[in-house]
């Protein structure tokens, strides 16, 4: 699969065949939403207001209402450190415009996830997404491969270890209250969650000579738990879908992009909804993103949980987490398609 930085360097753009797999008709004929100033911006709720016995009930609801009809939310007072979070900005800003070869030390290896390189590809005819990544396991500490880690700028595998450990505790504690919110036992999903793996993927957009064209990220839900996404430059470019239209995203500075998984969705008897979401590309900026992902034990056999199966119908089929990820990484990404098939 070509990287798409080099792609992107080309000025004549790439050439016919290439091109071909890049285009997406889909991709500009569905209605998209720009709701800069509308009253559909999604949800922005507060750790601190969580935390607090004063403003604990009231900040409950709002976080219900996000994580029933939204599946996502703007997270503030999350309490990483700015100079943590502008030191990973910095430092994959900087990683990522190096010259290709200079990131070629972190390269993905056949059969693993993990590395610098090129999206997930199931299928030699399946369309491409516009973009590079490096992604790393970064919890428990002792499955990191320091071999994708990158070594340059020099405080890169310092920046990330920070970003990991102060985040550590931010979707354990969310889980709780999300449970909480719901009338459910708090400790019933944070135990599912606790000690598990942890990865970072870390994108990189270039920008495109026909940015309505193609796709950074297609159409998926995430298979895991909670994702926090950091927005690492100023460009714009998640969407989400709702009601059959994609909403653009305007992640605020300084905040923390949640989403609900797959899993979460299944083990709430549906409760909690894992939206689809895609990115976009800028015509003449690069946008950087990074997502870390909260996965339960690959053994885990998901199905909806006794406390959230109230009504007594099960509305989710089972299935292990290994089998959801190797489903995952093998097709296709195909929106919420994958999901729904696992519907009762
Ligand atoms: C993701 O869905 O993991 C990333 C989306 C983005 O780059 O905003
Ligand atoms: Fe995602």
């Amino acid at each position: 699969v070509p990287n798409a930085q080099e792609l992107a360097g080309n000025c004549n753009g790439p050439d016919e065949q290439i091109r071909e797999r890049y285009i997406r008709p889909e991709a500009s004929s569905e209605e998209v939403i720009n709701n800069d100033h509308g009253n559909m911006s999604i949800p922005i709720i507060d750790l601190n207001k969580l935390l607090s016995p004063q403003s604990s009930e009231e900040e409950c609801v709002k976080l219900r209402s996000a994580c029933q009809y939204w599946g996502f939310f703007q997270l503030i007072n999350h309490g990483v450190p700015d100079e943590v979070i502008a030191n990973l900005r910095n430092n994959l800003v900087e990683f990522f415009s190096q010259p290709l070869d200079a990131k070629k030390e972190c390269s993905q290896l056949p059969n693993s996830l993990e590395g610098y390189g090129q999206g997930f590809v199931g299928s030699n005819d399946q369309k491409l997404d516009w973009a590079d990544m490096l992604y790393l396991q970064v919890q428990p500490s002792d499955s990191r491969d320091l071999r994708f880690w990158p070594t340059y700028p020099a405080s890169f595998r310092h920046s990330i270890e920070a970003y990991s450990s102060e985040t550590e505790n931010i979707a354990l504690c969310l889980l709780q209250f999300m449970a909480k919110a719901v009338g459910v036992e708090p400790k019933s999903l944070l135990s599912i969650f606790e000690g598990q793996a942890r990865g970072m993927r870390m994108n990189y957009y270039p920008p495109c000579w026909q940015a309505d064209k193609v796709l950074g990220l297609s159409p998926h839900t995430d298979p895991g738990g909670l994702t926090l996404l950091l927005q690492v430059n100023d460009v714009q470019g998640l969407q989400i879908k709702r009601d059959g239209k994609w909403f653009f995203v305007n992640a605020m500075n300084g905040a923390l992009l949640v989403n609900i998984g797959d899993t979460l969705e299944i083990l709430s008897n549906g409760k909690f909804r894992s939206v689809e979401h895609r990115a976009v590309i800028h015509p003449s900026r690069e946008r950087i993103s990074a997502a870390l992902f909260h996965h339960p034990c690959q053994n885990l056999v998901i199905s909806p949980l006794p406390d959230f199966v109230k009504d007594g119908k099960v509305h989710y089929r089972t299935i292990s987490y290994r089998d959801l990820l190797t489903e995952y990484f093998t097709a296709e990404l195909d929106g919420r398609n994958r999901l729904e098939k696992m519907k009762l």
